[in-house]
């Protein structure tokens, strides 16, 4: 619930911001005031009136009316609110956040205030991926800003991929989890997730189809509750999670590196698919293709960098949790592996092509420990995250 929360909620121009007024609405039923700022660009997509009747506010537009200034002064209105929401947010105002610009009045109360701001991205495909904005999203992440989302799907331009602005009850949920109990305050959890690449020369490598979705919405579902998060990725296809700490490798040797350099963490929690071989050898140079002469590549094995950390003699985490993709035998397999490993629990999943599970975003996993086997009912990644977070919490209180 958002009972006394004041929610300054920041509307740009796109044509996502008719969902803003949804989102108004489910943010007032939840509880919380919403004061809403228009600037000149949304109001080409929302009326004035709209937002008004549906926040049960006055709306502010302008950095220069004299009497708002009277009322209230535009830094006194960024400072009222527990929280600077800002739905949709172009990639105009991402770029102004970044650089700091204050020339309108969204701008202006983003660089006045001392307040937590949250932003949910709305814009083309193209505009999400060019490297400006995605350097602009570097900064405003660095800068301590929470970005929800954007969402993949089909896009108002007619286009497909990364962009959309996430669903309100999206948005609800990352309101409600910022103001939420916070139980992991103050502990520190490593992640692992995404695949590991192993190059066979600088142009090839070996790699698997993990997207690294489920381990990114575990590093956001600890975050959410919290905890310092050190977020170890492999070249994934989701974006990492906000609010954490992000290492970005490509190879097992460098993920097990960046993994000790984490350490010591409370938890520790496994979620990459890490290639189990890698080419001995790697050529430093393209191989050519020789007519009826294949390459024999030869493989050694890689660090289980689980096993080594559940085994840790000195420093080892309070609590280790691998995962175990399998396809046959999943409880059988996956109960074995634990012990193998030496680690305290096991999400095990059953990965074979039928169930969509891997690069899906549904999951349906059994939580095994030392002395049990729990079978969770198939549901979003998304909600096995925030459970399996719920669950690391109560094991480290
Ligand atoms: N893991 C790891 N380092 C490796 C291999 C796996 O840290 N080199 C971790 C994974 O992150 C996961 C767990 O170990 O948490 C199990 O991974 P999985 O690939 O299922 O296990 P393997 O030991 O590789 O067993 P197999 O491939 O034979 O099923």
């Amino acid at each position: 619930m958002l009972q006394d929360k004041r929610i300054l909620l920041i509307l740009t121009g796109g044509i996502a911001a008719y969902k803003g007024l949804d989102l108004i609405r489910r943010l007032r039923e939840r509880g919380a005031a919403v004061t809403p700022v228009l600037t000149r660009a949304a109001e080409q997509f929302v009326t004035p009136l709209s937002v008004s009747a549906l926040a049960g506010e006055k709306v502010y537009r302008d950095l220069f009316d004299l009497t708002d200034e009277a009322e209230m002064g535009h830094i006194q209105l960024s400072r009222s609110a527990d929280l600077i929401l800002v739905a949709p947010a172009t990639a105009d105002i991402m770029a102004k956040m970044a650089q700091g610009r204050a020339d309108d009045l969204a701008s202006t109360l983003l660089l006045a205030t001392d307040t937590a701001v949250m932003v949910a991205p709305a814009m083309n495909v193209r505009m999400w991926d060019h490297p400006a904005t995605q350097r602009n999203l570097a900064q405003i992440k660095g800068d301590g800003v929470t970005v929800i989302g954007p969402n993949k799907g089909d896009m108002a331009c007619g286009e497909h991929g990364p962009g959309r602005m996430s669903e309100p009850m999206e948005i609800v949920a990352a309101v409600e989890a910022h103001f939420g109990p916070r139980p992991l305050a103050g502990k520190r959890v490593l992640v692992t997730s995404g695949p590991t690449h192993e190059p066979i020369d600088p142009v090839r490598y070996i790699a698997n189809r993990s997207s690294g979705a489920q381990g990114t919405a575990l590093g956001q579902a600890l975050a959410d509750l919290g905890a310092e998060v050190v977020f170890v990725t492999g070249p994934a296809d989701v974006a990492p999670p906000s609010g954490v700490a992000v290492v970005s490798v490509e190879t097992a040797h460098q993920m097990r590196e960046a993994v000790s350099a984490a350490l010591p963490v409370d938890a520790a929690v496994f979620a990459a698919a890490v290639a189990d071989w890698r080419v001995e050898d790697a050529s430093v140079h393209k191989l050519k293709k020789v007519a009826g002469n294949l390459p024999a590549l030869q493989f050694a094995e890689n660090p289980d960098i689980l096993a080594e950390v559940a085994q840790m003699a000195d420093g080892r985490p309070g609590l280790v949790v691998g995962f175990a993709a399998e396809t046959d035998d999943v409880v059988a397999h996956a109960t074995a592996k634990r012990a193998r490993k030496g680690c305290d629990w096991i999400v095990a999943n059953d990965v074979s092509p039928e169930t969509g599970i891997m690069g899906g975003s549904e999951n349906a996993v059994i939580l095994i420990s030392e002395t049990s086997a729990e079978t969770w009912p198939r549901m979003s990644k998304t909600d096995v995250a925030a459970q399996l977070a719920q669950r690391i919490a109560d094991a480290l209180s």
